[in-house]
């Protein structure tokens, strides 16, 4: 693996994958893929459509089952454990199509992200949110059908963040919104790497994503072709491979 400045070599890893592999019935999609996310650092998977993004981010958050590899968080194995264990462990993940609860208000919805560690929904969390997320503080109270695509896109972000995840996982936040939602979300999650949480992205909008990650791997039908800074990838002839096919 390449050692980049910023990759912070100096910490351990807070996810370590190791030859992930990853089926659905017979059908082997994910190859033995290997990447690892820092404490505090912003990673982005990049990589055409059907290429396992979504499958490698699935296989992390403990919703589909790896066929073998290791998945390490902060020193512990969870290979093996289900997805609630992983959110309890800080693995928090907000899905492509991720739909909130619109017959519920903001406020409400929100609070279901703190169901993992509290029952009953801690409210003590909400105002850190609302800083966070001015747009959902002046619509607490609003049934969440009330909301546009892009708020209740920042509402799903938010029932993540709420739940103070070590390493928040984004599939395509973009999911078709307006270029300044994504750029509002990903400003979020960037601030938010300050303050010790990690991302792991997957986004379709490559230069968006590469602004703001600290990193990046470069998927190609179930294997990683490539990684490094967003420098270096922009840099290189891969990124045109990996999304036009053609030959480096
Ligand atoms: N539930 C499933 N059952 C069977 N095959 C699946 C399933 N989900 C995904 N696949 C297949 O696995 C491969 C990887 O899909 P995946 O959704 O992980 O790709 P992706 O990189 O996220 O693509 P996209 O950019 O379109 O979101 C594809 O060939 C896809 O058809
Ligand atoms: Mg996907």
């Amino acid at each position: 693996m390449n050692v980049m400045m910023n990759r912070r070599p100096d910490r351990p890893a807070l996810l370590l994958v190791e030859d992930l592999h990853v089926a659905y019935g017979k059908a082997e999609v994910v190859h033995g893929a290997s990447f690892s996310v820092g404490e505090g650092e912003f990673v982005v998977m990049l990589g055409r459509n059907g290429a396992g993004k979504s499958t490698i981010l699935h296989a992390v958050s403990g919703l589909v089952p790896s066929r073998s590899g290791r998945v390490a968080f902060a020193g512990q194995d969870l290979g093996r454990a289900t997805a609630r264990t992983r959110v309890q462990a800080g693995i928090v993940p907000v899905l492509e199509g991720h739909r909130v609860f619109t017959s519920l208000t903001v406020e409400d919805n929100l609070l279901i992200g703190t169901y993992a560690n509290h029952p009953r929904g801690d409210r003590s969390k909400l105002g850190r949110i609302y800083d966070l997320f001015p747009e959902l503080a002046e619509r607490r109270h609003l049934q969440a059908s009330r909301l546009s695509g892009g708020q209740q896109q920042i509402l799903a972000v938010g029932q993540g963040v709420i739940a103070e995840p070590r390493l928040l996982i984004l599939d395509e936040p973009s999911g078709g919104l307006a270029p300044i939602v994504v750029d509002r979300i990903l400003t979020v999650a960037h601030e938010l790497c300050r303050a010790a949480m990690a991302v792991l992205l997957v986004e379709q909008l490559v230069e968006k994503a590469l602004r703001h990650a600290h990193y990046g791997y470069l998927l190609e039908t179930g294997r990683i072709a490539g990684e490094g800074t967003p420098v270096t990838l922009r840099e290189g002839t891969l990124l045109e491979r990996v999304y036009l096919g053609g030959h480096a």
